[in-house]
């Protein structure tokens, strides 16, 4: 099972004052480093991250895999195809959420989402689909022409060590399996936290984990140490 950092955060926190640091590009190459096997970045409508040069610049100087995460706005589909990233994942958006709530009703829009993709697929993008694990959205999701599905583990990761914690784990273990029965590869992400991570390795040939919160949040605490003895020594 591999790991993709979602590096959003980073830009979140340099957005706060309008300057350049901290750096995406740079937190994007740190990650890299130390073993992420992809960049995730979600370029989203509103912009209250990442930004589009950005995009352009990680598109420049990610060495593994760049994961464009992306709503259906043709604008941004416009920027996806300039910049041609290893995959995009498609993810609903609302403006007002804080984060991406719920997955795509590929369902409820199959003729859109496969029309959508399509000018991605035939650019050699590789297209997967950020969904509830629900049957319903599996089956829709395969008839797509998306060669991935990511299922969506926020609903997991809030019910972790609750009584309803095993029903929604089985609901991921189950639409993983179905996917792989309907020849869709399968990753997963959202909430996946130090915590709860471990039990992605209950659901057989998951492929990889987007993860952005609980990286960048522990990366404060870790590296805070460090940057406080650093400027207190320039003080001094
Ligand atoms: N996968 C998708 C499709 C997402 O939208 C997000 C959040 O941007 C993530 C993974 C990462 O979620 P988290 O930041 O909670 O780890």
């Amino acid at each position: 099972m591999l790991l993709g950092v979602n590096i959003d955060h980073v830009a979140t926190l340099r957005n706060a004052r309008g300057g350049f640091e901290p750096d995406p590009v740079t937190a994007a190459g740190i990650c890299e480093k130390f073993g992420a096997a992809s960049i995730t970045t979600h370029l989203r409508e509103d912009r209250r991250h990442i930004k589009d040069a950005d995009v352009y610049a990680l598109s420049e100087t990610i060495k593994t895999r760049l994961n464009l995460e992306m709503a259906m706005a043709e604008d941004i589909q416009r920027i996806a195809l300039e910049v041609k990233p290893y995959s995009i994942c498609l993810v609903p958006e609302k403006r007002q959420e804080i984060t991406t709530e719920g997955g795509l009703d590929v369902a409820g829009q199959l003729s859109q989402v496969k029309e959508f993709i399509k000018p991605l697929l035939d650019a050699g993008i590789i297209v997967s689909l950020f969904i509830d694990p629900t049957k319903k959205q599996v089956r829709a999701a395969a008839k797509t022409g998306a060669q991935f599905i990511e299922m969506h583990t926020g609903a997991y990761s809030e019910a972790f060590g609750t009584p309803k914690e095993n029903k929604e784990f089985l609901k991921l273990k189950e639409a993983a399996e179905l996917a792989q029965s309907l020849g869709l590869q399968v990753n997963a992400g959202h909430g996946l936290n130090y915590f709860n991570v471990h039990r992605m390795h209950e659901i057989k040939g998951l492929v990889e984990l987007n993860i952005g919160h609980s990286i960048i949040s522990r990366a404060v605490f870790t590296g805070l140490s460090e940057a406080v003895s650093h400027m207190n020594d320039l003080i001094k």
